[in-house]
C-alpha cells in the first residue's frame, strides 16, 4: 500500500517523508511543484530506500496529473502538506496562496472524491485524506486566555491564514456532505532541520553566523508555541492510523515563548557552540524593525485531545529541540549556502528593505 505526500520537498513534508520511510515499510510518492520553498536536496536521504520512494514534480491543482498518479499507484492515503506557507510573502502577494492553498486543495479533494467513490470493501473503509493545517486559522489570543482547542472559532488574520482556513472548511465540507474519510491537523510553529531561512529561527541562525543583523518585528513580545518538526511528524503518523474520520486534532509543543526569548536563546547557544571571534555575544546583532502588518500577538495550542485520545506527547522540549536544530545548521552550511543564493536574496531585499 502506497501513500501520497504532497509538498514533500518542503520543510515539514521532507521531514515527514524521511520519517515515514524509516518508521514503516510502505512506499511513498512525493508530489511537489518545487516552488522556491521546495528543494530536492531535502530528500537526498530517500535515495537509500530505492524504489520505495518516487518523486514527481507537479502541481496539486493539476487534476489530470493527480488522477494519473492515483490510477498508477492506488494510494491508500494522502497527506496534504503542499501550500504557500510564509505569512510575510502572503502580505506582499496573496495570489499564489489563494491558488495553491484554496484552489489546489479543492482540486485534490475532487480527484480524491472520485477515486474514493469508486473503491469498495476494505480499500474504501481504510482510505484517508489527511490535511495538514495551522493554528493561525484561530487568530490571535489575548495574554492569559486559554490555548486554542479544536472548537475555537476561526478568526484568520493574514491572507495566509485565511487561505488555510478556507482549505480547512473545504475539507470539513467534503466529510459532512460526501462522507469522505478526512482528518485535519492544526499545528503550532515548527522548527528543526531543513527549515527555509525566511522563517524566524533559521533566519536568525543564518544571519548570526553571517555577521548580519537579527531583525525582530515590533517589540518582540509576540508569542508562538514551538514544536520540533519530528514531533509533528509522529503526531501526523498517529492521527493517520488512529484518528477518527472527520475529526480535527490540534498539535502543539506546550512551548510558548516570546520571539525575543527565542532569539536570545539562539544567541546564547551560538555563543557557546560557535563563538564570535571578537568575544562579543551574537545578541549584540539584535535589531528591532518595523512590525508585520496585522501581526498576531499570541498563538498557543491545547494539544490535550491528541494526548487523551491517541496518547501523543512531544518528545522534545524547546531547550533540547533548539540545540539539535542549531547543531544541524552548523553541520549543514552547504545546504544553507545553496538555499540562500539568487531568489532568496531578492526576497530579503523586498521584505527587509522596507523596514526601518
Ligand atoms: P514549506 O513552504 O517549507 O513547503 C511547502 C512545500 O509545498 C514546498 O516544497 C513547495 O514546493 C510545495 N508546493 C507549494 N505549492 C505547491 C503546489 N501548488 N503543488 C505542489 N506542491 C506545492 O512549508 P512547511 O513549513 O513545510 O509547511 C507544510 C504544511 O504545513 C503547510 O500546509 C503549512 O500550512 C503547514 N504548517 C506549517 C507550520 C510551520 O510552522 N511551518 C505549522 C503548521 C502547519
Ligand atoms: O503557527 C504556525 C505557522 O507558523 C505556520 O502556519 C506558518 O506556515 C509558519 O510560517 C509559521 O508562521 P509565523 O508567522 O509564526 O512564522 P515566522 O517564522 O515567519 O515568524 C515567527 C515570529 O517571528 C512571528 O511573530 C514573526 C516574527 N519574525 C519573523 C521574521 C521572519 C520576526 O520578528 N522577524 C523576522 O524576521
Amino acid at each position: 500500500m502506497t501513500i501520497l505526500v504532497t509538498g514533500g520537498a518542503g520543510f515539514i513534508g521532507s521531514n515527514f517523508v524521511m520519517d515515514w520511510l524509516e518508521a514503516t515499510s510502505e512506499p511513498v510518492v512525493t508530489l511537489d511543484k518545487l516552488t522556491y520553498a521546495g528543494n530536492l536536496e531535502n530528500l537526498s536521504g530517500a535515495a537509500s530506500f530505492g524504489d520505495r520512494h518516487v518523486f514527481v514534480q507537479g502541481d496539486i491543482a493539476d487534476s489530470a496529473l493527480v488522477e494519473r498518479l492515483f490510477s498508477e499507484h492506488r494510494f491508500r492515503a494522502v497527506i496534504n502538506f503542499a501550500a504557500e506557507s510564509h505569512v510575510d510573502r502572503s502580505i506582499h502577494g496573496p495570489e499564489d496562496f489563494i491558488q495553491t492553498n484554496i484552489v489546489g486543495t479543492f482540486r485534490m479533494l475532487e480527484v480524491v472524491r472520485a477515486y474514493w467513490n469508486a473503491l469498495d470493501g476494505e480499500e474504501k473503509s481504510r482510505f484517508r485524506f489527511l490535511h495538514v493545517s495551522t493554528d493561525e486559522v484561530y487568530g490571535s489570543l489575548d495574554q492569559g486566555a486559554a490555548p486554542f482547542t479544536e472548537s475555537h472559532r476561526y478568526e484568520p488574520n493574514s491572507p495566509y491564514s485565511a487561505s488555510k482556513a478556507a482549505s480547512d472548511h473545504l475539507v470539513r465540507a467534503y466529510h459532512h456532505t460526501y462522507g469522505m474519510p478526512v482528518l485535519t491537523t492544526n499545528c503550532s510553529n515548527n522548527y528543526g532541520p531543513y527549515h527555509f531561512p525566511e522563517k524566524l529561527i533559521p533566519l536568525v541562525i543564518h544571519n548570526a553566523l553571517s555577521n548580519a543583523t537579527l531583525p525582530i518585528y515590533g517589540d518582540g513580545q509576540q508569542i508562538r508555541d514551538w514544536l520540533y518538526v519530528k514531533d509533528h511528524c509522529s503526531a501526523i503518523r498517529l492521527v493517520l492510523e488512529a484518528g477518527r474520520c472527520g475529526d480535527v486534532y490540534n498539535v502543539g509543543g506546550w512551548n510558548e515563548k516570546t520571539n525575543l526569548e527565542v532569539v536570545k536563546t539562539i544567541c546564547a547557544i551560538l555563543d557557546e557552540l560557535a563563538p564570535r571571534t571578537d568575544g562579543k555575544s551574537f545578541a549584540d546583532q539584535i535589531n528591532f524593525v518595523t512590525d508585520r502588518p496585522g501581526h498576531d500577538r499570541r498563538y498557543a495550542i491545547d494539544a490535550s485531545k491528541l494526548e487523551r485520545e491517541l496518547g501523543w506527547r512531544p518528545a522534545e522540549t524547546f531547550e533540547t529541540g533548539i540545540r539539535k536544530t542549531i547543531k544541524w545548521y552548523l553541520e549543514n552550511e552547504g545546504w544553507v549556502r545553496n538555499v540562500t543564493s539568487g531568489a532568496y536574496r531578492d526576497w530579503l531585499g523586498h521584505n527587509y528593505g522596507i523596514r526601518k
